[in-house]
């Protein structure tokens, strides 16, 4: 099949190279003339495993192009997949205007028969616009409209593509179901067809779920720690239940990344728009933002003055295996740190590029490795759970602080192991090591008041 894809970002990316490497053909779109140059030359702009390879490969095989000519990939495709931004307005609402844009320049282009598949996640009801605005500026042109959401997790993006829980494809049209069918013949996964307006609605749902998860086990988390209960457990406890699963039941310092945030918002205001407002999600934005304030409540109470003290932060990521610092927790917690006057000395694997070009970057030092973060610090915060943090030699770390004293938002690291270091350790939901006991040596566990 011959598709194009409007927009090269993450999600237009990723899926170009996906259709190609199950031998589609694929031009990849986008108005950046930088940005496709670059492409032209084999480097991607973002990190994503395995997607430097896959690209590299179709590229090689003459399956994925690159142009930054919208009409040339409308006439060159049977297929036009639409994957540009769709950010968020200050009042949450979503901004469409890239999307109509987009509308706007295929309908000219439109030449044949065209299927105008929207990718990117935007209210219900926005394919019926992109389908009266290109019939406005092309009346006679011959084309379907359907809805086909992505539901990538940054970081496993190429994997979720190629293996998919499911494939939503929403359209009202037999001939145009026909040839997204056709694209999607090569992935072996179920294929759940819908009309246009529930595709939509499905990419919002999901998510809200799944963000209503996080802060419900968040919620949870609050009450273990006023109790002396462990939330792992009761993760563990309540996620066995197969109606309930276990996933998206990690408690930590709150969701965050450039989807969650803004597509709980998104679908706030667009339940709002349609008299039908959807309180329960506010309440999942309130526990999100509550759990950062908890946390640096906790850090304060044990510090007592944030002023002047060295603060090491590890992770900067909104997530591990990612380099994407957009609405990440981390940042709004290094944010918050400096506001109160510490000196924070930051560390991520992947993300330093991206953190640096934050207006925050200039108040704090970024250092590169966890133990130049936590030289002669005063606490050290563990701020996104890569693995790799897990396996630095804590005794290092203990000998390089000033106080031995960890705060970890995503609880990476083992209460016992941190307690048998040596190590004052608090982490979310779970019991809380206070010190060595200079007696018994034994740690000293003790609950939240
Ligand atoms: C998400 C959806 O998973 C994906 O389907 C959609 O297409 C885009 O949005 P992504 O933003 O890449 O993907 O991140 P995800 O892995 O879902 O995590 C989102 C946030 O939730 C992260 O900040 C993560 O740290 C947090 N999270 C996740 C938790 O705090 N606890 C959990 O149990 C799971």
């Amino acid at each position: 099949m011959k598709i194009a894809i409007i927009g090269s970002g993450y999600v237009g990316l990723t899926t170009g190279a996906c259709f190609a490497e199950v031998g589609h053909d694929v031009l990849c779109v986008d108005n950046d003339e930088a940005k496709v140059a670059s492409l032209r030359a084999g480097k991607i702009p973002i990190y994503e495993p395995g997607l430097e390879e896959v690209v590299a490969k179709n590229v090689e095989a003459g399956r994925l192009r690159f142009t930054n000519d919208t009409p040339e990939g409308v006439s060159f495709a049977d297929v036009i997949f639409i994957a540009v931004p769709t950010p968020p307005q200050p009042d949450g609402s979503v901004d469409l205007r890239f999307i109509e844009r987009v509308a706007r320049e295929i309908a000219p282009a439109i030449d044949s028969y065209k299927v105008v598949v929207d990718k990117s996640t935007v209210p219900v009801k926005t394919g019926e616009k992109v389908a009266e605005t290109i019939r406005r500026y092309a009346p006679e042109a011959d084309f379907d409209v359907v809805s086909n959401p992505e539901f990538l997790r940054e970081g496993c993006a190429v994997e979720d593509l190629m293996k998919p829980d499911r494939i939503v494809i929403g359209a009202n049209s037999d001939r145009a179901m026909a040839l997204m069918q056709k694209i999607y013949e090569p992935f072996v996964a179920p294929v759940l067809v819908t009309d246009i307006n529930s595709a939509e609605l499905i990419k919002h749902a999901a998510n809200s779920f799944l963000a209503l998860k996080i802060s419900y086990i968040n919620a949870v988390s609050a009450i273990c720690e006023a109790s002396g209960a462990d939330v792992e457990k009761v993760a563990e406890g309540i996620g066995t239940d197969k109606r309930i699963g276990r996933a998206f039941l990690n408690a930590g310092l709150g969701y965050g990344g450039s989807c969650f945030p803004k597509d709980i918002a998104a679908f706030i205001a667009i339940s709002d728009d349609l008299g039908t407002p959807f309180d329960l999600l506010k309440e999942v934005q309130r526990i999100n933002a509550d759990q950062l304030d908890r946390f640096i409540k906790n850090i304060r109470d044990a510090l007592w003055v944030l002023q002047d003290k060295r603060i090491a932060v590890w992770g900067l990521a909104f997530k591990p295996n990612t380099d994407d610092v957009r609405s990440s927790v981390a940042i709004h917690l290094v944010e918050k740190l400096v506001e109160e006057g510490a000196n924070v000395r930051a560390y991520d694997p992947k993300a330093m590029d991206k953190a640096r070009q934050l207006p925050v970057a200039e108040k704090i030092t970024l250092v590169d490795s966890p133990l130049e973060a936590v030289e002669e610090a005063d606490a050290l915060v563990i701020a996104t759970e890569w693995p790799e943090f897990a396996s630095v030699n804590f005794k290092a770390v203990k000998e390089s602080m000033l106080a031995p004293l960890v705060f970890d938002g995503r609880n990476l690291l083992d209460t016992k192991t941190m307690a048998k270091l040596g190590f004052q350790y608090r982490s979310i939901g779970r019991p809380i090591i206070q010190a060595v006991s200079a007696e018994t040596q034994a740690p000293v566990a003790a609950t939240a008041g």
